[in-house]
């Protein structure tokens, strides 16, 4: 097992020669492990597994600093294995970007490695843009868009996560007086800006694969993502890009695919991207990305 975990970690070593310390290390059938992924988190490893029975032998692992394990599926927070305890936030990096992590703060870390490609992308492209990152979260988007030089509006459900948000600008020395920070539902908001005629360069469009609004509207990917893709299409500036993902599992990219057409008045008019997963997930490609642009 431990040889088999030292080729998975040696084919990643070429992802950390670029600012990386956050990595999938392990990711299941794709390095040859039934029911096991490992993240590392500059040192601190997630282990997460579907079933009840947990990878022992990584006691004997000489690389991390601490081993958490987390069950998959479970919603809760990970709980500590083997190594130091690691009780206060601490700092990750990607790309030479500087995330905060949080292994106490639940189910979710701060930050979803697999829109690594992603968010470097929208890095690239984002000079002199102006950038909507719908359903923020910890504003991850957001930060590497900055980071390019874009004005950028953060819109989530969580106040708790756009100050996770704030703190990961700050630990940028991202201006957060020149980027907005904005607590309420994406749809309302979407409808809001329509009316103000307020426009986007790039709108970002990565929602949970389910969720209820304060009113207790729920929004479902196959219900709801072609809405949101007609409301954000309509807050496009002439050459604008829209970028959509979900990690639905049960959605094949080109059902992803005609859901999103089916928000778009003429989709014959945008070139359309598909975005892979980093390399680092060698697994189950359940991630899928297009980059829209009209
Ligand atoms: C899976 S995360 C999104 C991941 C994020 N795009 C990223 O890159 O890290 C889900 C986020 O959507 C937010 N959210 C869920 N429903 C929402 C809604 N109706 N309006 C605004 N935010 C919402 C949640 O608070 C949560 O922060």
């Amino acid at each position: 097992m431990l040889e088999k975990l030292a080729r998975a970690l040696a084919k990643r070593e070429p992802l950390r020669a670029n600012g990386t310390d956050a990595l999938r290390i392990v990711d299941g059938r794709g390095d040859g492990f039934d029911d096991l992924e490992i993240e590392d988190f500059a040192g601190n490893w997630l282990v997460q597994t579907r079933g009840e029975s947990f990878a022992e032998w990584l006691r004997d692992a000489k690389e991390p600093r601490s081993i958490y394990r987390k069950k998959l599926g479970d919603k809760t927070a990970p709980v500590w294995f083997s190594g130091e305890k690691v009780d206060a936030p601490f700092v990750v990096h990607e790309n030479g970007v500087r995330y905060e992590i949080d292994f106490s703060a639940g189910y979710s870390q701060g930050i979803f490695l697999d829109q690594r490609d992603n968010r470097r992308a929208l890095r690239e492209m984002a000079r002199g843009k102006t950038v909507l990152n719908c359903f923020a979260y910890t504003c991850a988007f957001g930060t590497s868009a900055a980071l390019g030089g874009a004005a950028t509006v953060n819109l989530d459900l969580s106040k708790h996560y756009l100050d996770w948000g704030r703190r990961n600008y700050a630990l940028n020395n991202v201006d957060l007086a020149a980027h907005d920070f904005i607590f309420g539902d994406v749809a309302n908001w979407l409808e809001r800006f329509a009316r103000k005629r307020r426009t986007f360069d790039i709108v970002i469009l990565d929602p949970p694969t389910f969720s209820r609004n304060d009113k207790g509207r729920v929004f479902t990917i196959e219900s709801g993502f072609a809405e949101l893709v007609r409301a954000a299409a309509k807050l496009l500036a002439p050459s604008g890009t829209l970028f959509c993902s979900t990690n639905q599992r049960s959605l094949s990219p080109a059902a992803f695919r005609n859901l999103i057409f089916a928000g778009l008045d003429s989709p014959e008019r945008w070139r359309v991207m598909h975005a892979p997963m980093p390399p680092d997930f060698r697994g189950e490609q359940y991630l899928k990305s297009f980059w829209l642009r009209r």
